[in-house]
């Protein structure tokens, strides 16, 4: 599989590309961590677990412009790919997830282009996250290119359930029996019932604690 290459405009080669594709995801990891740190510096408490960064496989690139039946180019998975380079930010609690949504759209070089919220919204499949795609200037020696980042954030719990849900998913080549994608939903359920139990569980600790200092 080959993406073609078109040397006549924009951006020349892959290689190229993918420089400035990693240059994107490393500056918003960075972002990320500068948030984290400054939460845990204001408020002693990390609203992030961990974080995961990927670029997206040429063979995935290719499978998904084949999809959208568009032609394996360049300047194609530039435009229409909006994933090419992602990054998973993994929340302890739901409310950090809006938290940090926040605070990225409040940055001033990040312009979101546009956000998909499957926390209040969940997918037919039981699917949660809050997705937003974004772009972020990189700083060549000649120029400045804006470029893509898929941001996923989502708490510990429904990134468990997501992963095993994509296994599964891959698994059946996406035609799972519906018992199958019935139990899958009702895990999703569960999950998120685990995720409000353990927020009002923090909220309680951090009222008790305030309490201990003499506050509340
Ligand atoms: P893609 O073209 O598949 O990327 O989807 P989209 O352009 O409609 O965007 P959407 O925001 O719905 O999904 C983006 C990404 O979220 C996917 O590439 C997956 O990583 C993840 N995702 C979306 N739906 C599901 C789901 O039902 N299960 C799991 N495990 N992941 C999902
Ligand atoms: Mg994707």
């Amino acid at each position: 599989m080959e993406l073609k290459r078109n040397s006549s405009e924009g951006i020349e080669s892959w290689n190229e590309v993918i420089l400035v594709y990693n240059a994107a995801l490393k500056q918003v990891q960075t972002k990320m961590e500068i948030l984290n740190d400054e939460f845990q510096h204001v408020h002693q408490y990390n609203p992030i677990e961990h974080i995961k960064a990927r670029i997206k496989t040429p063979e995935s690139i290719v499978k998904k412009l084949k999809r959208y039946g568009k032609e394996s180019t360049i300047e194609n998975m530039i435009e229409y790919v909006n994933d090419i380079a992602g990054i998973r930010v993994i929340c302890s609690f739901t409310s950090d997830i809006f938290r940090i949504a926040e605070m990225i759209k409040d940055q001033k070089d990040i312009q979101v282009l546009t956000t998909k919220d499957y926390i209040t919204y969940p997918k037919a499949s039981g699917y949660k996250s809050y997705h937003m795609i974004v772009t972020i200037p990189v700083y060549l020696s000649d120029r400045i290119v804006d470029t893509k980042v898929e941001i996923q954030i989502r708490t510990v719990a429904m990134d468990f359930w997501a992963s095993l849900e994509h296994k599964i998913h891959y698994k059946f080549e996406g035609e799972a029996p519906d018992y199958i994608r019935n139990e899958l939903i009702e895990c999703a359920q569960m999950v998120s019932d685990l995720d409000a139990r353990m927020l009002s569980l923090n909220e309680e600790i951090l009222k008790l604690s305030r309490k201990r200092e003499g506050y509340a």
